[in-house]
């Protein structure tokens, strides 16, 4: 059975919750067989696995596409999905895309990006029994606006801002916060005031939970790497190392061998 949403509030103070994207079956169900408390279909398959340049262009249908198939592996994990950009800018909108999610899609819960802007819309989400997860710090959907992927909340009054958006949001209903590129004292005091799990991404170690990107976890080269980024394995490296080997082995011949053959 999948984790619930109250587990997830009751872990606050007492257990730290362990987040990770994946937007397809296989790494979803070594996620879930390897204990990952909640798994993120972030709109960052864009960048991750689509090649986009950002994570504006993904589509609804994209989301639910990957969110699908993720919600297939995952039987304890709980399932959440990113609204991509333009998906939740009316209450209507986010209303049916939302439904979407979890009706085709199988997730247990959405995340939408944004503070004052989006506490209506939260708030409409949980009324008809949504739940959301809150974004907040350097909202990719709105890199631009924010002068690119940088640190948020240096300045006292972007400090004061977050904070009150976090707060907001709490009113709103949401059952946890992801905190991302905000100094760790800022998702210190954050967590301390709001009731609900934050989870952080480059937002230092006191938050409640954390999440990174599976792919930047693994090593898989990329262009950016954030210092907030530990890679626990080198993927890329040992992929290329194997693509070689197997151009080699078919250009020499030496691949298959009679034993990998039929008689
Ligand atoms: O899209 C995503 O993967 C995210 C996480 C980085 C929080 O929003």
């Amino acid at each position: 059975m999948r984790t619930s949403i109250k587990s997830i509030r009751e872990k606050k103070g007492k257990e730290k919750i362990a987040v990770l994207t994946a937007y397809d079956f296989p790494f979803a169900k070594m996620l879930d067989e390897t204990g990952i408390d909640i798994i993120l279909v972030g709109d960052s398959l864009g960048m991750v696995l689509l090649g986009y340049e950002s994570t504006l262009p993904v589509t609804m249908r994209e989301m639910i596409h990957h969110t699908k198939a993720v919600s297939r592996a995952a039987k304890r994990p709980l399932v959440v999905s990113d609204m991509p950009f333009g998906s939740y800018d009316s209450v209507e909108r986010a209303s049916r895309n939302a439904r979407r999610f979890i009706q085709e899609g199988g997730a247990d819960a959405v995340k939408l990006e944004g503070g004052e802007s989006v506490a209506t819309i939260v708030k409409a989400l949980v009324r008809s029994g949504i739940p959301v997860m809150g974004h907040l710090g350097m909202t990719p959907q709105s890199a631009t606006q924010l002068g690119g992927y940088k640190v948020q909340g240096r300045e006292p009054q972007q400090a004061q801002k977050i904070s009150e958006d976090a707060q907001l949001l709490e009113e709103a209903g949401i059952f946890s916060l992801v905190l991302e590129c905000v100094p760790h004292r800022l998702a210190e005091k954050i967590t301390k005031k709001i009731s609900c799990p934050t989870i952080g991404i480059g937002a230092g170690p006191k938050t409640d939970g954390q999440v990174l990107v599976l792919h930047d976890l693994l090593g898989f080269e990329g262009s950016v790497h954030p210092r907030f980024v530990r890679r626990y394995a080198e993927f890329e490296k040992e992929a290329r190392k194997a693509f070689s080997r197997y151009i080699a082995d078919v250009r020499s011949g030496s691949f298959p061998s009679l034993k990998e053959s039929f008689e």
